[in-house]
């Protein structure tokens, strides 16, 4: 791509100043609405940009790669997962795949450590008591949720942001055990004093509460099966601020209602923005709307990933975030 102001295409809404420097470096339509475009309006943008920015709520598949147009060089991708990207097939039209990590690693981990705390902790029913006014004060059997401290936690996918886990949940007492494609290096595992598992069956037998951490893709779609699920402990907790679908939901909603897992602190659903209702009907659940990631601070750091991915990219040099299919 050699132009000077490459024609861009931004699908969703992003913080002001990201959308200010986009105009004063690129040719760029945004999309003031903020609502999710159609179809046929991405299919019309892949076909007239040479950069395209989109956000998970776009599914760019096989199909829509298809007719994209011969300017359509760079996807430059608002967000670190890129599930929603058939990478493989932008590849082999000569399209490159950006993504954002990094920036959002301290603030998804935030938040999955506040699931962790939630979900045992009951913090969900007591915010209920207090918003019904049905509470007459403390008494020693009310709302006993389960202790943190000293209770095995199992990260599933041990990268930047299952490392960002286990060091603030170290902090809190936590015994980290992990499960990664990779054994981390012996420095790293002495830092969490963490206890690897090649065997993810093994460690989910022996863990109290498990976090989600790894991106989606073939491989991990429902690796948390009905089989494996029912390897849990009744007592064990779920975490998943990763992608629904690592997590076969309809097995997870069947245990916890069945009362075979403990409970669940959920950010992401198989099926967004559909949330199954009987998830919405359990008491032992706290339900958020994919917000891990939602600070002020990390929106703007995306938007400035994104832009350095575009400029550096027609420029004339590898975006510094590619995504190439064998990093999935
Ligand atoms: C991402 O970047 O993939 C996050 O899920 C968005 O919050």
């Amino acid at each position: 791509m050699s132009r000077e102001r490459p024609k861009v295409v931004v699908t969703r809404r992003l913080p002001e100043p990201v959308e200010t420097r986009m105009r004063e470096l690129f040719d760029v339509t945004l999309n003031d609405s903020d609502t999710p475009m159609e179809t046929s309006d991405l299919r019309a943008a892949l076909q007239t940009a040479d950069v395209l920015v989109p956000t998970l709520n776009d599914q760019i598949d096989q199909k829509l790669l298809a007719g994209a147009g011969p300017g359509l060089k760079l996807i430059a991708n608002y967000g670190a997962g890129v599930d929603h990207i058939d990478v493989e097939t932008a590849r082999s039209r000569g399209i490159l795949v950006s993504n954002t990590p990094g920036v959002l690693t301290e603030d998804t981990a935030d938040m999955t450590m506040a699931l962790i705390l939630s979900v045992p902790r009951r913090l969900r029913e007591g915010i209920e008591l207090m918003s019904s006014g049905e509470w007459h004060g403390w008494s020693p059997m009310a709302i006993q949720g389960h202790r943190i401290w000293g209770k095995r936690l199992g990260i599933l996918g041990m990268g930047r942001i299952g490392q960002a886990v286990a060091r603030r949940a170290k902090a809190f007492g936590l015994q980290i055990h992990y499960h990664n494609r990779r054994r981390l290096h012996p420095d790293i595992e002495d830092e969490f004093e963490a206890t690897y598992w090649e065997s993810l069956d093994q460690m989910l037998a022996r863990v109290d509460i498990v976090s989600v951490n790894c991106p989606h893709t073939p491989a991990t779609f429902h690796l948390l099966s009905a089989r494996r699920l029912k390897l849990l402990k009744p007592t064990s907790y779920i975490v998943n601020t990763a992608r629904g679908e690592v997590i076969d939901e309809n097995a997870l909603i069947r245990m916890l209602e069945a009362g075979d897992i403990a409970g669940a602190g959920l950010d992401v659903f198989e099926h967004e923005p559909g949330v199954n209702p009987r998830l919405k009907k359990l008491s032992n659940v706290v339900l958020l709307p994919h917000m891990a990631s939602a600070t002020e601070e990390g929106r703007l750091e995306m938007g400035e990933k994104v832009i350095i991915n575009i400029k550096t990219f027609a420029d004339g040099h590898r975006p510094p975030d590619q995504v190439v299919p064998s990093m999935l």
